[in-house]
C-alpha cells in the first residue's frame, strides 16, 4: 500500500467515525470558528482543569479534511497539559507551511500533511487548531 493511500484511509476513518464529536455540556470553554473561505463552521468546547485539557469536543460540517483533522486534535490533546496541547498546534503549523516538523510528536495526525500542497484546503485542516489556539488564549 502506498503512503498516500495509508494517509487517506486514516483521514477518511477519523472523517466516518470522528472521535470526540458532541458537546461537553454544563459552564465549558466554547469557541465557534467558522472557515471564511468556505462559511463551514466549527465549535469547539474544551475544559481546562489545573492547565490540563480534561475533556475536548467539537461539532460542526464541514469537509473532510476539516472534520478529520478537528477528529485528530481533539484526540491527541484530551488529558494533556495545554502547553503540550500548544506546542503540538505549533508542530501542526510547521507542517502546514511545508516546513520540518516532528513526527514522532505527531502520530496519526502526519496523515494530513499532504494538505500544504494544496493551499486551498489549508484553512480547512487549521480551523480546529484555531480554535484550540483561541481556547487557550481566553483561558490564560
Ligand atoms: Fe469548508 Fe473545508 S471546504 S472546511
Amino acid at each position: 500500500m502506498q503512503l498516500d493511500d495509508l494517509y487517506r484511509q486514516v483521514i477518511m476513518d477519523h472523517y466516518q467515525h470522528p472521535r470526540n464529536q458532541g458537546s461537553i455540556g454544563g459552564e465549558t470553554l466554547s469557541i465557534d470558528l467558522k472557515n471564511p473561505t468556505c462559511g463551514d463552521e466549527i465549535t469547539l468546547q474544551m475544559k481546562i482543569e489545573d492547565g490540563i485539557v480534561t475533556d475536548v469536543r467539537f461539532q460542526g460540517a464541514g469537509c473532510s479534511i476539516s472534520m478529520a483533522s478537528a477528529s485528530m486534535m481533539t484526540e491527541a490533546i484530551k488529558g494533556k497539559p495545554v502547553e503540550e496541547a500548544l506546542a503540538l498546534s505549533e508542530e501542526f503549523r510547521k507542517m502546514m507551511k511545508g516546513e520540518e516538523f516532528d513526527a514522532d510528536r505527531m502520530g496519526d495526525i502526519e496523515a494530513l500533511a499532504g494538505v500544504c500542497r494544496f493551499p486551498a484546503r489549508i484553512k480547512c485542516a487549521t480551523l480546529a487548531w484555531h480554535a484550540l489556539e483561541r481556547g487557550a488564549d481566553q483561558k490564560s
